[in-house]
């Protein structure tokens, strides 16, 4: 296992580039290996753990995929596998976006279930019902999702949950409905930029999706879908990250490759807090004033603020001045970074869904742990900001979606190194 070590102080200065969209690859590569009949070109694929996991679940099922300069090259081959086995699923819960393009191409589909995780439980029976409306049957068995349909049937559904749309089984139904026969609805689907990046990549292999965006698609199954080219939407929860750490750090870094529409809810309540946000048309300049104000934040699905951000806000409102509430709506039990945060000197304290910040003047560095993805990157943006020595371990999580993320800081003027953690 590695870790960082990071020597907080330093005011982070000058451009940092966006990479690829981790969660808009991940069902795109999906679409291009079992879907498509042809080659597909990725353009702008971040270079991350959770890809290659994904990479080689797709290889499994019998797709070629290479990479090549920030491109992956992916042929479905002919014969697929339709069975996703637990070790390679158990590595990454977005593996689940191979049922829907399974049952849809082969017919059938054998796809371990994932399990739960550190931001909770997170249930998958919205893709479920989804593909039932599709006219799949589905059995749960043996830690096993069977789905099987002679012939996927267009559907008119609403797939909203009881936490509000959901981006996996959205994505998972939109896949499999565009070579369903007929017309799908989905009402109630997740309007995130990943999801819209999906649709138009799937339109570019020849699907009919309308109303891209929307929380109302409606897709005319086709009969086959071909290769094609595209290039991946950048990052929002990256460059959310990198705005954040611009922010805490008192720095002046412009965040490049990102546009307001993709990141609104963030820029909103990084400006209400007193950041400064300049945005041109390849990005945005973040400048910040000596005193940032505490703001409250409740996590929703796209436009609002993304639960994805919820942990560096947390960082970044630890040392806003005044007393924060954030509301956590998505995933119930993500919170296990306030305790990390608070062995830096934060002071955060947990009712339920509610995290209550009042913010300090300053953190410590302390020995910390990543438990999960972007609860690995706020202690990195936290550490950066704190004096003295911060040690992250277990950072092979936030391997999983930052791509280089240490180069990236150290080219802005950070302290960070990669080490082994032997002990
Ligand atoms: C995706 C993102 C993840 C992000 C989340 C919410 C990927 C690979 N991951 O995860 O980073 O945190 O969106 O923006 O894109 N739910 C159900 N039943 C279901 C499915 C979901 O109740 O069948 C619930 C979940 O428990 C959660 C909420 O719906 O409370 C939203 O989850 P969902 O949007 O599906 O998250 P993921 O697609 O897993």
């Amino acid at each position: 296992m590695q870790k960082f070590i990071i020597n907080g102080g330093a005011r982070l200065e000058g451009t940092v580039k966006i990479s690829g969209s981790k969660n808009a690859v991940l069902p795109i590569a999906v679409a291009a290996a079992i879907l498509g009949d042809g080659v597909s070109v990725l353009h702008n694929v971040p270079n991350l753990t959770d890809v290659k996991t994904l990479s080689a679940v797709l290889e499994g099922l019998g797709a070629s995929i290479n990479r090549k300069n920030g491109s992956l090259y992916i042929e479905p081959i002919n014969r697929m596998e339709y069975e996703a086995p637990y070790d390679l699923v158990r590595k990454m819960r977005a593996s689940i976006y191979v049922l829907g393009p399974l049952v849809a191409k082969l017919g059938r589909a054998k796809v371990s279930f994932p399990g739960g995780c550190a931001i909770g439980p997170r249930p998958v029976d919205l893709h479920i019902r989804g593909l039932e409306n599709l006219n799949a049957n589905v059995d749960v068995k043996k830690g096993y999702i069977y789905a099987q349909s002679e012939k996927l049937i267009g559907s008119d559904m609403n797939l909203t949950g009881q936490y509000g749309p959901s981006v996996g089984a959205t994505a998972n139904v939109m896949m499999a409905a565009t070579l369903a026969e007929g017309t799908t609805i989905i009402r109630g689907a997740a309007r995130e930029p990943h999801i819209t990046d999906l649709a138009t990549f799937l339109n570019a292999m020849g699907a009919e999706i309308e109303g891209i965006g929307t929380s109302k698609l409606t897709i005319h199954g086709v009969k086959q879908l071909h290769g094609t080219e595209h290039t991946v939407i950048s990052d929002d929860i990256e460059a959310g990250t990198f705005m954040v750490a611009g922010a805490i750090t008192n720095g002046d870094v412009f965040v490049e490759g990102i546009t307001h529409e993709q990141i609104p809810a963030v820029s909103d309540k990084l400006s209400e807090s007193g950041v400064q946000l300049n945005w041109t048309e390849t990005g945005v300049q973040v400048t910040t004033p000596k005193e940032l104000k505490a703001v409250d934040v409740k996590t929703v699905p796209f436009p609002g603020f993304p639960t994805d951000m919820q942990a560096q806000m947390m960082g970044f409102l630890s040392v806003a001045s005044g007393k924060s509430i954030i509301t956590e709506n998505v995933h119930t039990d993500r919170f296990i970074h306030a305790a990390e945060l608070n062995r830096m000197g934060a002071d955060i304290k947990l009712e339920g869904r509610k995290a209550i910040i009042n913010g300090v003047s300053y953190l410590s560095g302390a020995p910390v742990m990543a438990s999960d993805l972007r609860a690995g990157a706020v202690l990195v943006v936290a550490g950066l900001a704190a004096a003295g020595e911060t040690i992250v371990s277990r950072i092979y999580h936030i391997d999983r979606g930052y791509e280089a993320i240490e180069n990236k800081l150290n080219n802005l003027g950070a302290d960070i190194v990669r080490a082994d953690d032997i002990t």
